[in-house]
């Protein structure tokens, strides 16, 4: 978007910060939640050979990318820091060492530029995601952020005000991906790597599990599809020693298909269970398992057959980044500022 500093400046600029896992990233957006840079340092390599985050690893990669990260988003936004309205900062849930990285970084900025400091949840902008991509307002809406991390369904009765109708029980659908991806010796991480074998494979071949499908609560199970996966890379043999190289490349594809299959079918139909619960008639999916194609398309014709609007983050803001923290706009609509001695929590928290 083209326009002068002194137009942006009356509208407002946000610089934003997020650092709750492996992503450093910094990005500047506007009262009118344009995108003016989202910077996304990306630590995959870093990790990769652990086959997973390894929180140590990450957080000292944070301390080294932090700030390049965001002199790169207000260089590209062409901002000056005394230009900025307010720092918002994710500070939960993640990490508590890469957590702390971007917390110290927007204190400091807020502390020494006089500007408001915003707290943000992770979980909640991930939802932003979808209201930013939408260009106009989608809450009330049933809200499903599917992530490494996370299984969260809620019920959004505003873009900051969330109730908690579900969660996952053991893995969250995107560790599912990932420790599937392991167990079939497709790297890391497992969500891309399992959707791209998947499409040689057949969804059918195999009959995997699609724990809590037809229970009454909302709550989602994953680690007994993933043992269920072990077993199948591991046949009738009881050593349970996974050999995926053993494979052969279409039944890799076959067991992905299948696999990713039944995420999917749990997913997709506990969204629709909250639908019928909530009487909603929007949808709103973030997180990056959203980036799946084959989610995206089941949830479409869901969507189709039940009449339900669907709102699907985009693919760039489905994974971690910083722009979707422009939900700090909604907080300072509301007067929520954070205090400077704001700390970070890991674990979500039920609503705000
Ligand atoms: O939201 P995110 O970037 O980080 C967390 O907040 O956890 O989500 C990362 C997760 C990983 O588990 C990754 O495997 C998964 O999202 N993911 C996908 C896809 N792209 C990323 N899962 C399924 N299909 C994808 N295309
Ligand atoms: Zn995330």
């Amino acid at each position: 978007m083209n326009r002068s500093p002194t137009s942006r400046h009356t509208s407002g600029l946000l610089l934003a910060i997020e650092s709750s896992c492996d992503e450093t990233a910094a990005a500047v957006v506007d009262r009118q939640l344009a995108i003016l840079s989202n910077v996304v340092s990306s630590q995959t390599e870093l990790h990769r050979r652990y086959g997973g985050v390894v929180p140590e690893i990450a957080s000292r990669a944070h301390v080294r990318r932090i700030i390049p990260a965001i002199d790169e988003a207000l260089r590209t936004a062409g901002v000056r820091l005394d230009e900025l309205t307010a720092v918002a900062v994710t500070s939960r849930p993640g990490l508590v060492g890469s957590l702390l990285v971007g917390l110290t970084a927007a204190k400091t900025l807020a502390l020494t530029l006089g500007i408001p400091l915003v707290d943000v949840s992770h979980v909640e902008a991930h939802l932003y995601a979808c209201r930013m991509s939408a260009g106009h307002e989608v809450f009330p809406a049933v809200g499903l952020v599917v992530s490494g991390g996370h299984t969260l369904l809620y019920d959004c009765v505003s873009a900051v005000d969330f109730e908690l109708l579900g969660s996952t029980i053991d893995d969250a659908a995107g560790e599912a991906f990932d420790k599937g991806a392991k167990l079939l010796g497709l790297g890391f991480p497992g969500g891309p790597a399992i959707q791209q074998a998947a499409l040689s494979g057949d969804a059918k071949a195999v009959c995997f599990p699609r724990p809590m499908i037809d229970a009454q609560r909302l709550d989602f199970s994953f680690s007994g599809l993933k043992t269920a996966l072990l077993y199948a890379v591991t046949g009738s043999s009881q050593s349970r020693v996974v050999a995926p190289q053993n494979l052969q490349p279409a039944r890799i594809g076959d067991l992905a298909a299948s696999y990713q299959e039944a995420i999917v079918d749990v997913l997709v139909a506990k969204c629709r269970q909250a639908l019928a619960r909530t009487q909603r008639t929007t949808l709103c999916v973030g997180g990056g398992v959203a980036a799946n194609g084959r989610l995206r398309q089941r949830l479409l014709q869901m969507a189709d057959e039940t009449s339900t609007k669907l709102v699907l983050a985009p693919p760039n803001l489905c994974t971690d980044n910083a722009a979707m923290a422009a939900l700090a706009w909604e907080l300072l609509d509301r007067g929520t500022v954070a205090p400077l001695d704001l700390d970070v929590t890991p674990c979500p928290l039920r609503g705000r």
